[in-house]
């Protein structure tokens, strides 16, 4: 093992319920808030009325950002910063999907930047001061609910980067399965298919001893995989709703990643396709994850074949050891297949003439991934499998 330190200070308020806790937690940071949320889903369902009745209960002074898209966008960020910086808020409540509370992480940093935000996303700068924020879950996914990640999108240069700072963990963080209830049958199965890409991001890695570590990780893959397809047969089961809300949190608040340092490659490509062709973060993975597996298989084949026998219940008495862990990514692709997932770029009219300009996006930071460091051509030979 990597040696440790573990610090996760966001208050995780999880089930049935739990939005009556809005109130107390709200007025601990102030009097002045700036409601952010997406494209109108929390309208439709409800979730905004409940929202503003509990606020105005405590007569505190609300302002709203709406429209956030999902791959929330660097304008968007600079108008919740301005929103901010003129009328003085003191704290910003996301009410959505990871989009939003990645979005509102921004503008909680850049508010307190006094130079340009996109500084402190590709890294030139570092966020030390950030605006409270405080998060209500309706999209189990991203994990971004109880980690202190943001990932923005430049549209205008097509650059996508993930980014962190200590300042940037939610205070709280709201999470009832009821408001999930709502999510569509696609949108359900590209967040079943990114907490699992996350756990695979942090499973793959060179960092010895860590058997605790992987059993984790194999736990929260098997739960998901026995849960989604019941769930997605079931979009309204509220036990099902509620696996797979915890499962999305578990497998991205850092409990996972102690003590080793995991790979996240697939997560780079990822993002450099959807900066470019603004498709869904958990398709894009579900198209790039098996091809990844193939082409990093022989960094450490037992490692793959531990995943196949253990998750993928894959027999290997009598196998070569690589067969093993090719059976169990070919299963892992079944699987993603069967509940509707895409599996190839195609799906998204990405073709060949596309690659070259997407490796690049990919690679603007120079070679990247832990458990094998990729080149640019790496990357071509991924995103070519994955056409
Ligand atoms: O915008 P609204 O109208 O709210 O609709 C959203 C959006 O269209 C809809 N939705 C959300 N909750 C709903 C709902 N529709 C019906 N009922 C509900 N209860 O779902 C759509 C997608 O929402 P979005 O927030 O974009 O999805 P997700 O949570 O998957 O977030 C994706 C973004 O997070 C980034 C991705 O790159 C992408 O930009 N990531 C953030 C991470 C982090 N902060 O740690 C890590 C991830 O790896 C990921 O990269
Ligand atoms: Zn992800």
């Amino acid at each position: 093992m990597q040696p440790l330190v573990y610090h996760n200070p966001t208050k995780l308020i999880f089930g049935k319920g739990q939005l009556e806790h809005l109130q107390n937690e709200v007025i601990k940071y102030g009097k002045r808030l700036l409601l952010v949320y997406g494209g109108g889903s929390i309208k439709k369902h409800g979730l905004y009325d409940q929202i503003i009745n509990l606020l105005t209960g405590i007569e505190v002074d609300i302002f709203e950002l709406s429209g956030v898209e999902p791959n929330p966008r660097l304008a968007t960020v600079h108008k919740g910063i301005e929103i901010c910086k003129e009328n003085n808020i003191d704290f910003i409540l996301a009410v959505g999907g990871g989009s939003v509370i990645d979005c509102s992480k921004a503008i909680a940093a850049g508010t307190k930047y006094d130079g340009n935000v996109w500084d402190i996303i590709t890294r030139k700068a570092k966020a030390e001061q950030a605006l409270p924020l405080g998060a209500v879950l309706t999209l189990a996914a991203t994990g971004s609910e109880m980690n202190n990640s943001s990932v923005i999108t430049n549209w205008e240069t097509k650059e996508k980067y993930g980014w962190s700072s200590p300042v940037t963990f939610p205070k709280f963080s709201i999470l009832d399965p009821e408001f999930t209830y709502t999510v569509p049958r696609n949108q359900t199965v590209y967040g079943i298919v990114d907490m699992m890409s996350h756990v695979f991001e942090q499973y793959f890695h060179h960092d010895n001893n860590t058997p605790l570590q992987d059993r984790m990780c194999e736990g929260v893959l098997r739960t998901v995989m026995e849960t989604a397809p019941k769930l997605v047969n079931n979009l309204d089961s509220y036990e099902h709703r509620e696996t797979i809300l915890f499962s999305g949190t578990i497998a991205l608040n850092g409990i996972l990643a102690m003590g080793a340092r995991g790979d996240w490659a697939t997560h780079n490509i990822e993002h450099a396709v959807s900066a470019v062709y603004d498709i869904p973060h958990g398709a894009g993975l579900a198209i790039l994850t098996p091809n990844w597996m193939l082409h990093v298989l022989d960094e450490n084949v037992k490692k793959f074949k531990q995943l196949a026998v253990r998750v993928f219940d894959v027999n290997p008495t009598g196998k070569e050891d690589r067969d093993v862990a090719i059976e169990g990514i070919t299963k892992l692709r079944v699987f993603w297949s069967t509940l509707g997932a895409p599996e190839r770029l195609a799906d998204y009219n990405i073709g060949a003439e596309e690659l070259d300009l997407i490796a690049d996006k990919a690679m603007a930071r120079g070679e990247f991934g832990i458990f094998k460091k990729l080149n640019k051509a790496d990357v071509l030979e991924i995103l070519s499998m994955s056409l």
